[in-house]
């Protein structure tokens, strides 16, 4: 965080009060992780929100009142903030003492409070603005239904602070309640206990028990339903939707079943599933009680739902124990995909597994390709600095951190391995943990001290170094051997509808699309759509399926390819084919052009991640109106 730091201090000394109250208080002088949070001196235990959701004015506004436990009597606290529009702040019912300091790039500015030891109770009252980054409103016709507007938050990794001002930093956890005012045709939703139906007044309270780190704040508000699938599961979604989204998840009870046997009870009383507007930048994202996911995972067959699987794992790799820092992502996000893929086997089996592990790869090596295979991102720690952690990839956090819980279960046998990671679970529910106290733990838990067998697993290697280790685990699929076949066989000429194509899920049709030779002739890329329709098939599919087409200019599908950029927001669908149409100056021009119209209805957080492939700032400098 050098950098960072260093132009916090520079802030410091320009530091001038921006409030009413001239009196100074002691700014932040020490930032950590991208927070102005001071943990060791102050840390919020519980919040309290009381929220008006405006559509009018596209704005959050309210009061949030915080709880402290101040640990070193402490004469400020600092909390981070957004572009918040900070309107007052009370202590215990009293004018306080504030400022808002100087705004710090990707961390916003802090918001210092002066205390004494005996403040209980901090009340901020607020209004987000429009630079929101953790905010998207959608106009009515960017909805399903398109009658009403929609809002919500994508809180992770530090955007909670654009719309409620907190310690946004995933190393402290509290609680909250929350009243929430919105339209009375309008349902509100949180990452908390949630309504089933619509309040006659529009106003909803809610309530999160458990406590949990700031990047799981979530909030949504449209015109949404909610369709009962078991006991503890249901989904959310705008009318048209909701019944096709219960039938596609109707597998979730028995994924918590399987959850459950495997790392202890679930602790978050209930597991719904919120299926946003297509505009949302993810498959999925762990809220708690409440998982965010894509309208894309609603393809029909239940192909995509192991992406609800990898959200259920949260519960415990993430939401239970939860990564310290963003450099330690990979506590989160490497244990999830282990755990996915876990239970993908109990529920689906072996070979869907292996299947799922090997197209993981394959995103391992496009990023090598992409970055070098030395590039330092692929460590599993992290050494962010003062980068924007949305900008750094993080395939390695995902598939290598799976790959390497894999090699430790494989060289120790499950019978060791799964109750070493029960206990982990166990021993450390509702804390967080750094890479350096996991390794501590391991050594002692599941290598019982025993220093040569850690050498020889080459577990540094793996945590701290770039590049896949030696003792990398070779997943096997019988499946995509066949995939493989039929893919030499239409290389060597057989048409498409003599390959032997029976029973082949999401999982081959992508091994296959990945795979062909390239260029294909349009004769041959016409073959192949009559025969499969691949422009019918899911999205995911698709997204294997397009590069194919721009790397033959093969003009007839491109409607259907505009379509898809168009129609999708998910970033990790789009990514790669606006990246395959970067490659030539016709498709950069195609591409740029598609962008102009698709870009505004995109999150922040997928324009984020596409601007840089089309070099938009160079278009944007020429036509103003397109800025941002
Ligand atoms: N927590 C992540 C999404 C995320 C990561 C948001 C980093 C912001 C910063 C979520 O659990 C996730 O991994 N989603 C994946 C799902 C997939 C790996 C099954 C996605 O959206 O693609
Ligand atoms: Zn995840």
């Amino acid at each position: 965080m050098s950098r960072i730091l260093a132009a916090c201090i520079v802030a410091l000394v320009a530091f001038a009060p921006a409030c009413q109250k001239k009196a100074t208080i002691a700014p932040p002088t020490v930032v950590e992780d991208y927070s102005y949070a001071r943990l060791d001196e102050v840390a919020v235990t519980h919040m309290d929100l009381d929220l008006i959701v405006d559509f009018g004015l596209q704005t959050i506004s309210g009061i949030a009142a915080f709880d402290l436990d101040n640990k070193s009597d402490a004469n400020v606290v600092h909390f981070d903030t957004w572009a918040l529009h900070i309107q007052d702040v009370t202590i215990d019912g009293k004018e306080a003492r504030w400022q808002l300091g100087d705004s710090v790039a990707l961390l916003g500015r802090p918001l210092s409070v002066a205390i004494t030891p005996e403040s209980r109770r901090v009340t901020v009252r607020y209004a987000t603005t429009n630079d929101a980054r953790g905010v998207q409103w959608l106009m009515p016709p960017q909805t399903l239904g398109k009658h009403h507007p929609y809002v919500y938050t994508q809180s992770q990794s530090y955007h909670a602070r654009s719309w409620v001002p907190c310690q946004d930093t995933p190393a402290n956890r509290f609680t909250y309640s929350a009243r929430v005012h919105v339209p009375a045709e309008l349902l509100a939703v949180m990452s908390a206990s949630n309504p089933q139906e619509r309040s006659v007044e529009g106003v909803y309270q809610f309530e999160m028990k458990q406590p949990i780190p700031s990047y799981l704040l979530a909030l949504a508000v449209g015109d949404i339903a909610y369709r009962r699938i078991g006991p503890r599961t249901g989904v959310y979604s705008e009318p048209g939707l909701v019944k096709a989204a219960a039938a596609e998840f109707s597998d979730m009870e028995n994924m918590m079943d399987a959850a459950e046997a495997m790392m202890g009870p679930y602790l978050w009383e209930r597991f719904d599933v919120l299926v946003l507007p297509p505009s949302f930048p993810f498959g999925g994202m762990e809220n708690p009680r409440l998982t965010f996911a894509t309208p894309v995972l609603v393809a029909g067959d239940r192909s995509l739902v192991s992406v609800i699987v990898h959200e259920l794992a949260h519960s415990w790799s993430g939401n239970l124990v939860t990564n310290a820092t963003w450099n330690d992502f990979w506590l989160n996000e490497g244990f999830t995909t282990y755990l996915e893929r876990r239970l993908d086997e109990v529920l689906y089996g072996r070979e869907y597994m292996e299947m799922q592990t090997l197209l993981g790869l394959r995103d391992v090596d496009l990023d090598f390709e992409e970055y070098g295979v030395d590039h330092k991102d692929s460590a599993l720690l992290l050494d962010l600095g003062d980068r924007d952690f949305e900008e750094v990839s993080t395939t390695a956090a995902y598939e290598k951190g799976c790959l390497f819980l894999r090699m430790l279960e494989e060289s120790f046998g499950r019978e060791t391995f799964d109750p070493f990671l029960r206990g982990y679970f166990d021993a450390h529910a509702f804390q967080t943990m750094t890479t350096e106290r996991f390794v501590a733990y391991m050594k002692e838990h599941l290598f019982a001290n025993d220093e040569a067998k850690y050498a020889e697993l080459l577990v540094d290697d793996w945590i701290y170094k770039p590049g896949m280790p030696a003792n990398t685990p070779k997943p096997k699929s019988t499946r995509f051997k066949q995939v493989d076949a039929q893919i030499a066989a239409f290389a060597r000429g057989t048409p498409a509808r003599f390959l032997q194509t029976e029973g082949w899920t999401t999982n081959e049709w992508q091994r296959f699309l990945d795979n062909l030779p390239q260029p294909l002739t349009h004769e041959r890329l016409a073959d192949l759509e009559s025969a499969f329709r691949f422009e019918k098939m899911n999205a995911v599919v698709q997204r294997s399926w397009f590069p194919n087409v721009i790397a033959s200019k093969y003009e007839p599908a491109y409607p259907a390819l505009e379509d898809f950029l168009l129609s999708i927001g998910r970033r990790y669908l789009i990514r790669p084919v606006y990246m395959k149409l970067a490659e030539t100056p016709e498709g950069l021009e195609f591409a740029r052009r598609v962008y102009a119209q698709a870009r505004p209805g995109y999150h922040a957080i997928t324009q984020q991640g596409i601007d840089p492939v089309l070099k938009w700032s160079e278009v944007a400098a020429q036509t103003p109106d397109e800025r941002q």
